[in-house]
């Protein structure tokens, strides 16, 4: 005889821990799951692209806001981090406001590839390898001239690449 009670209990002790995999990888299908770069590669980031306050830094998929706000608040530039899940949105929402960083730092819930990114001076990216290849030609068409971009980790196919910093690698268009 199958116990239906007994797999229907040991499916709901699990639901949980499967909640927080989903939560945790479901943007793997949209451009990459959430990982957080450390904060030492943040400051290698923001260094090699030499941010400063005139700069506007776009985070493309910011996670919980660790590079918007470390852009803010160590470099004073000015700050933009899209993020299509909506938890983690509200997650960096709360963080700028705690920071007290609302005047430097804006987040935007949404898709990165239907993001305007025409007043962006610099472009932050830790995405997967087909996510990169799919914004080239879209960094190419908004990014205005001068505009640097660099990934955490994954080289981007065809841009031209100007410098690397351990996982930092730096690219202009
Ligand atoms: C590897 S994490 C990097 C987070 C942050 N940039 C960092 O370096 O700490 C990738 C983030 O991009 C977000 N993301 C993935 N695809 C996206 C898309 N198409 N539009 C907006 N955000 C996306 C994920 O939700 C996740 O938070």
């Amino acid at each position: 005889m199958v116990d239906v009670n007994g797999y229907f209990k040991s499916f709901l002790d699990t639901l949980p821990l499967l909640l927080i995999v989903v939560w945790l990888y479901w943007t793997r299908m949209v451009g990459a799951p959430w990982v957080p770069s450390s904060l030492e590669i943040a400051n290698r980031m923001l260094t090699l692209a030499n941010v400063g306050p005139d700069d506007v830094v776009y985070d493309l998929g910011c996670g919980d806001g660790r590079l918007v706000l470390v852009a803010a608040i160590k470099y004073h530039a000015r700050a933009v981090g899209v993020e299509i899940d909506p938890l983690r949105y509200l997650w960096c929402q709360l963080m700028v406001i705690l920071t007290g960083q609302r005047k430097r730092v804006r987040i935007v819930l949404g898709n990165i590839f239907n993001k305007d990114l025409s007043d962006a001076t610099v472009v932050m990216c830790y995405l997967l390898p087909e996510a990169l290849k799919k914004l080239e030609d879209k960094f190419r068409q908004e990014l205005p001239p001068g505009a640097r971009i660099i990934s955490n980790k994954y080289p981007f196919p065809t841009l031209t690449k100007v410098s690397e910093d351990g996982n930092a690698i730096l690219y202009k268009v």
